[in-house]
């Protein structure tokens, strides 16, 4: 069972809520979790796929595109000569799941970038969502002025590929201002969001989530 995790941009807090979700659920099961493309990457330095699997308790998996300069991964891998695939993705993702998860399993996959970021032409993480079909996607939100735009945007992007909403996290930004106390009513309000759950700056997931995740997916908690 996979849960994707997406954003509405860069930085903003994908492996900071996905790294909380691992070590929560890795408390009551076992858990991959998975950085497929990072740019950026130093082997030696924390990198996403490091601390995703320091959070879930196994060892590094290096992401099948660890690519070297801090860009676009689009741009990353062409400087590299490289150009990422869809089907290598898939099929690494599927690998890993076979080599080191044990079942029952919970695998959290982390994007690159934004929702549409560019992965190559031909691709943006918008595509893997079919491409790797996860039982739930998160959405992170910086949780700040502009959230509600940047999340409907997301969303109107996300309704081209699935029938389901994604799971919203509203990410405390590094300074809040007027919006961050406002944004989760305005969903709920808007109808824009079932359940926008809030991330506190450096706090633990909202207690609330874990299980209903895990009752939305049928896991035992
Ligand atoms: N709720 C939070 N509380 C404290 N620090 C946070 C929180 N969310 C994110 N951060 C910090 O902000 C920085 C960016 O967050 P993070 O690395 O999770 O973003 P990202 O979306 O995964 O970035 P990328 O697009 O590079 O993968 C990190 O230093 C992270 O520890
Ligand atoms: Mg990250």
């Amino acid at each position: 069972m996979r849960i994707l995790t997406v954003a509405t941009g860069t930085e903003v807090g994908k492996t900071y809520v996905t790294a909380a979700l691992a070590r929560a659920l890795a408390a009551h099961q076992a858990v991959l979790a998975l950085k497929p493309v990072e740019s950026g990457y130093d082997p030696a330095a924390p990198s996403d796929a490091r601390q995703l699997a320091l959070a879930a308790g196994h060892p590094l998996i290096p992401p099948c595109y660890a690519l070297r300069r801090p860009s676009s991964p689009h741009l990353a891998a062409r400087l590299e000569g490289r150009t990422i695939e869809a089907a290598t993705l898939k099929d690494w993702v599927h690998q890993q799941e076979a080599l080191h998860a044990t079942t029952p399993h919970v695998t959290l996959i982390e994007t690159a970038g934004g929702l549409c970021s560019p992965l190559s032409p031909r691709l943006t993480n918008l595509d893997l969502v079919p491409l790797l079909g996860p039982a739930l996607v998160l959405l992170v939100v910086p949780n700040r002025l502009g959230a509600l735009h940047e999340l409907h945007a997301a969303q109107l992007a996300l309704a081209t590929c699935t029938a389901e909403r994604p799971w919203v996290l509203l990410n405390a930004p590094p300074t809040p201002d007027l919006a961050t106390a406002t944004n989760a009513a305005e969903l709920l309000q808007l109808g824009w969001a079932d359940a926008p759950y809030v991330v506190e700056r450096g706090a633990p997931l909202p207690p609330p989530l874990l299980p209903a995740l895990c009752t939305a997916l049928g896991l035992a908690v």
